[in-house]
């Protein structure tokens, strides 16, 4: 049996404008998927899922592959995180070139699933890291990061960034500008999430931006300003200035709302956060709701947010420097 696990992470900037080749900085923070690998001594495949939070629901279900597991909430939901799984495990079995190896594997995670908190590419990360060494291989976490790049683009039908993927393998701040990631250096970052309890459809938002992109020269040139924000934000973020980092995250959401991919829910947190004092605060992620990301020393935006209205959870999240790991 093995035990590997994977953080998920905030984007401090460019969500979107990387799908077009502009940069992003997604970062590591403390919440973590964990999937618990036992090979099988046939080629089937057996998952089972707990601890998936949402709207405060526990979803417990065991499925064989393409079994209907007995869900009682969001089963499209459901049914992404095992194939995001399925699609890991595809990647392991190439990766030690064992296509007919089969396992039984358990999924535990606190991160809320598809808030823009990079869930499932902790799952996916995890579950490749878990799957290969049970079956005596150890990759490297750029190999890790390429393949659960390669499993997220074919859950998501071609539509992903390689950011969530290298960010949760590799953990601590990154950069990603088309296949070129890098590991960067970030101050200690007193990170707060807003969750409002729901989840955004990440496939649509990115065709609608896409779309938008399409029909409006401004949604183009918005693109390439969050490209130009990215650029100021890294170097203020080697400066180690949380009140300028503050300040671009604010631009950023101003362009992820213009984009159309915020909501009431995600620009009440905004606000609430900014009002209680906030450096900055943004959507994280795909957006259409989830979560937001907001700098913030004291206390103050934590309790806040907890009494703004469309808010469910918010929690301390501190950046972690460590990506994969066999636990
Ligand atoms: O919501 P998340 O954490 O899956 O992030 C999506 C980020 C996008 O830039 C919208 C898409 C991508 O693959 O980079």
């Amino acid at each position: 049996m093995t035990v590997s696990s994977a953080p998920g992470k905030v984007y401090l900037f460019g969500e979107h404008a990387v799908v077009y080749g502009e940069p992003a900085v997604p970062c590591a923070i403390e919440r973590r998927a964990s999937v618990t690998v036992e090979a099988r001594d046939d080629d089937r495949l057996r998952v089972h899922a707990k601890d998936l939070s949402i709207d405060g629901f526990t979803v417990e279900y065991s499925s064989e592959t393409n079994a209907t597991p007995d869900v009682n909430v969001s089963e499209s939901l459901v049914r992404a995180g095992v194939g995001y799984i399925d699609a890991a495990i595809e990647q392991a079995r190439d990766a030690t070139d064992t296509p007919d190896a089969g396992f039984d594997i358990t999924v535990e995670s606190n991160i809320p699933l598809g808030a823009g908190l990079g869930s499932s590419a902790a799952v996916t990360v995890a579950a490749i890291d878990a799957a290969t060494r049970e079956l005596g291989v150890t990759l490297s976490s750029d190999e890790i990061a390429d393949r659960a790049y390669k499993a997220e683009l074919a859950v998501q039908d071609g539509e992903a960034s390689r950011a969530d993927t290298y960010c949760c393998a590799t953990g601590g701040a990154v950069r990603v500008e088309g296949d070129d990631c890098r590991s960067i250096e970030a101050p200690d970052l007193p990170i707060v999430v807003g969750f409002d309890g729901g989840a955004g459809d990440t496939g649509k938002l990115v065709a609608g931006v896409r779309a938008l992109r399409d029909e409006y020269d401004f949604a183009a040139e918005t693109v390439e300003n969050i490209g130009d924000i990215v650029r100021q934000g890294e170097q203020v973020l080697a400066d180690g200035d949380l009140d300028e980092l503050g300040k671009l995250m604010n631009f950023n959401h101003g362009l992820l709302e213009a984009l159309g991919v915020s909501s009431r829910s995600l620009d009440n947190m905004v606000w609430a956060a900014r009002d209680a004092g906030a450096m900055g605060a943004k959507l994280t992620g795909a957006g259409g709701g989830g979560c937001i990301v907001a700098l913030d020393p004291t206390d103050e935006t934590k309790t806040a947010l907890r009494f703004t209205p469309g808010c469910e959870d918010a929690f301390r999240a501190e950046l972690d420097t460590e990506g994969v790991r066999v636990e």
